[in-house]
């Protein structure tokens, strides 16, 4: 096994879409004008989050049953262990990141039109205090997950452009 499995490398560019996206919108709702199109934007980044997260625990078991492709031989030691450091904070964060947001936004009050297909409902008592708390870590986690994506896809390029090694390969579909 040299690349990830096709079902992985899918999940990932999928995922890079949908965080890549929820970032930005959720930088700038805040800002917009109150109205149907600051609540479409609230309702999107959040049904991106929710698809995040769903699409992260699949990734994790998907990773366990299918495994991986051994490291790629062109990386020293040190280049691996800044790799895989990188690659589990972003596991991490793209679990703990939407969790947050999602527990907050019960405790806000607000039901989630997932893609306005269905509602999710709230599913914990009404407290703002507690959901503020909450949303204050979910920001600063997110822009720790914004700092980390910016470093890894900086490496990603380096090695497709500069390096022109082996690595990019083993993440680009087909
Ligand atoms: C990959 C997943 C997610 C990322 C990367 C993300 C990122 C962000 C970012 C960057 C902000 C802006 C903070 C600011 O500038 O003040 C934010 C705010 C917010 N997020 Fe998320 N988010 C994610 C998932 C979710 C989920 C699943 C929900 C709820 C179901 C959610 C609900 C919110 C809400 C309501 C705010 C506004 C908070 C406030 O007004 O203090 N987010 N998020
Ligand atoms: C939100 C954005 C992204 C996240 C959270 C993310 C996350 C990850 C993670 C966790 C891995 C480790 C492999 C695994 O899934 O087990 C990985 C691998 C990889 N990613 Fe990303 N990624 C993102 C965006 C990108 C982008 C935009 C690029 C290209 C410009 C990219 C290129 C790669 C490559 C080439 C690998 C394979 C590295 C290797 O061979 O070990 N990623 N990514």
């Amino acid at each position: 096994m040299t690349r990830y499995t096709l079902p992985h490398r899918l999940l990932h560019w999928m995922m890079a879409i949908a965080i890549l996206s929820a970032i930005p919108i959720g930088v700038v709702m805040g800002d917009v004008k109150q109205g149907p199109f600051q609540n479409a934007l609230y309702d999107l980044h959040k049904s991106l989050g929710v698809l995040v997260l769903i699409l992260a625990l699949v990734r994790v078991a998907l990773k366990r049953s299918q495994g991986v492709p051994a490291p790629a031989d062109e990386l020293s030691d040190s280049q691996l262990r800044a790799a895989t450091s990188v690659h589990h904070a972003l596991y991490a964060l793209m679990i703990v990141v939407p969790l947050l947001g999602f527990v907050a936004n019960s405790f806000y009050g607000a039901a989630i039109p997932f893609f306005w297909l269905f509602t999710i409902p709230t599913f914990t008592p009404h407290n703002e205090d507690i959901a503020g708390m909450i949303f204050q870590l979910h920001t600063a986690l997110a822009i720790l997950f914004g700092i980390l994506i910016v470093v890894h896809i900086a490496a990603a390029l380096h090695h497709r452009f500069i390096r022109k090694d082996s690595v990019f390969s083993r993440m680009s579909v087909p």
